[in-house]
């Protein structure tokens, strides 16, 4: 897979998953192999902390690590984290096969291309999407290429350093997600597949084979714009309309015992389903829309690949009725997957329907974890 943007230690330690969020902070410690989940904690990202993947405030992102440390109980100053979604540029290129030295030199000529910043501020890195011992030298290979600003980079290691943390890699999240899928997907190594990731300020998508990317993409049409529609249709603050989104938000048209749940209940009488929904469905039209269109970019730039399957998870993914709603749309089965999943969990420490529940939102930081406690390529 996907190696990331440096790998800057070596030597093999155990790491811990950080997903540094625009509106989550999650921690995951694992141990040992097969992995024992050890630890996890999280919250919320203060406002403003986090800016199309910059770290406005690399002290104050510190103290809110060093509190995460301090709830999770870990020793481990090792650590896995991934560039913030809008700090980074997905792309796969084609280059010919080259010497390792002059391939790097073509990637960073060819991206140029398709980088919105001066190359120079970016911090490269890229993949061969096919095993290169089986291409010849001077023929094309497609490789998936990694740009992050490097303001974006060098906000977030200033953070972890002073949060006392040593990162042992920095990875790209829409790859950090698919880690816990990693044996589901390599079952089927022909069988193409879609993530779809809804984080609270951006999604992505990527499209794979077995458990190799083909193609990822990240719009900013993500949680945060349900929450904006019902904040507007019902002239709450965002505080409040994040809330009611959480209590009665739903993706699919309610049905008529739905509406007669209402049990005359004031609020939920002013929260109905069908206002909830009709405050939201522009929203999950565009949604719908964008993965749409996305997927067709992806069939035109690979020629015909069609997912099978998908996967959802992110915090939005948690919506009511989503998955369902993506799948009766797209024609492709979505399904939230769980990252807990050939993970020892202890359960007399930890609450096993809690895990379940926050499994779709954990994806990344169990994904950050895994490569944490897996050999360091
Ligand atoms: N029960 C829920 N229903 C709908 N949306 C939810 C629910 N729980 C969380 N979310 C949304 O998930 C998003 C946060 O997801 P998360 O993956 O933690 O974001 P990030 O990683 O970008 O910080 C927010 O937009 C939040 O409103
Ligand atoms: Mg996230």
């Amino acid at each position: 897979m996907f190696s990331g943007f440096s790998k800057l230690f070596k030597p093999r330690v155990e790491a811990l998953g950080l997903e540094v969020g625009v509106a989550n902070l999650k921690l995951v410690e694992l141990a040992g192999s097969p992995p024992a989940l050890r630890a996890l904690a999280s919250r919320p990202t203060p406002q403003g902390l986090v800016v199309e993947g910059v770290v406005t405030d690399p002290a104050a992102l510190a103290r809110e690590i060093r509190e995460l440390l301090a709830e999770a109980r870990t020793r481990k100053r090792y650590v896995v984290t991934a560039v913030p979604n809008p700090g980074i540029i997905l792309r796969t290129i084609q280059v010919p096969k080259m010497p390792p030295k002059e391939m790097e030199e073509a990637v960073r000529w060819e991206a140029e291309r398709y980088i919105p910043f001066p190359i120079d501020e970016v911090v490269l890195d890229f993949a061969p999407l096919e095993p290169l011992a089986e291409v010849q030298e001077g023929e094309q290979v497609e490789v998936m290429v990694g740009a992050a600003r490097q303001e974006a980079v060098a906000s977030l290691i200033e953070a972890l350093r002073e949060a006392g943390l040593t990162p042992v890699v920095l990875d790209v999240k829409p790859f950090a997600g698919l880690y816990p899928l990693e044996e589901e997907l390599t079952k089927d190594p022909e069988r193409v597949a879609v993530a779809l990731e809804i984080g609270a300020d951006s999604t992505s998508l990527v499209l794979t084979r077995g458990d190799q990317p083909l193609a990822a993409r990240v719009i900013t049409l993500s949680g945060k714009d349900f929450t904006e529609a019902i904040s507007k249709a019902f002239g709450l603050d965002f505080l409040a309309a994040e809330e009611v989104k959480r209590t009665y938000g739903l993706a699919t048209i309610p049905t008529e015992d739905e509406e007669l749940l209402l049990d005359f209940d004031a609020e939920r009488e002013r929260y109905s389903p069908a206002r909830i929904y009709d405050a939201i469905r522009p929203v999950l039209v565009e949604l719908t829309q964008e993965v749409r269109r996305s997927l067709e970019f992806f069939r035109v730039q690979l020629g015909d690949v069609q997912p099978e399957v998908g996967y959802l998870y992110g915090g939005g993914s948690r919506l009511r009725g989503l998955s369902t709603l993506l799948t009766d749309t797209l024609g492709v089965n979505f399904t939230i997957p769980n990252p807990w999943e050939g993970i020892q969990v202890d359960a007399r420490r930890f609450d096993l329907d809690k895990l379940q529940e926050l499994g779709p939102e954990f994806m990344v930081p169990v994904g950050l974890a895994l490569r944490g406690v897996g050999p360091l390529d």
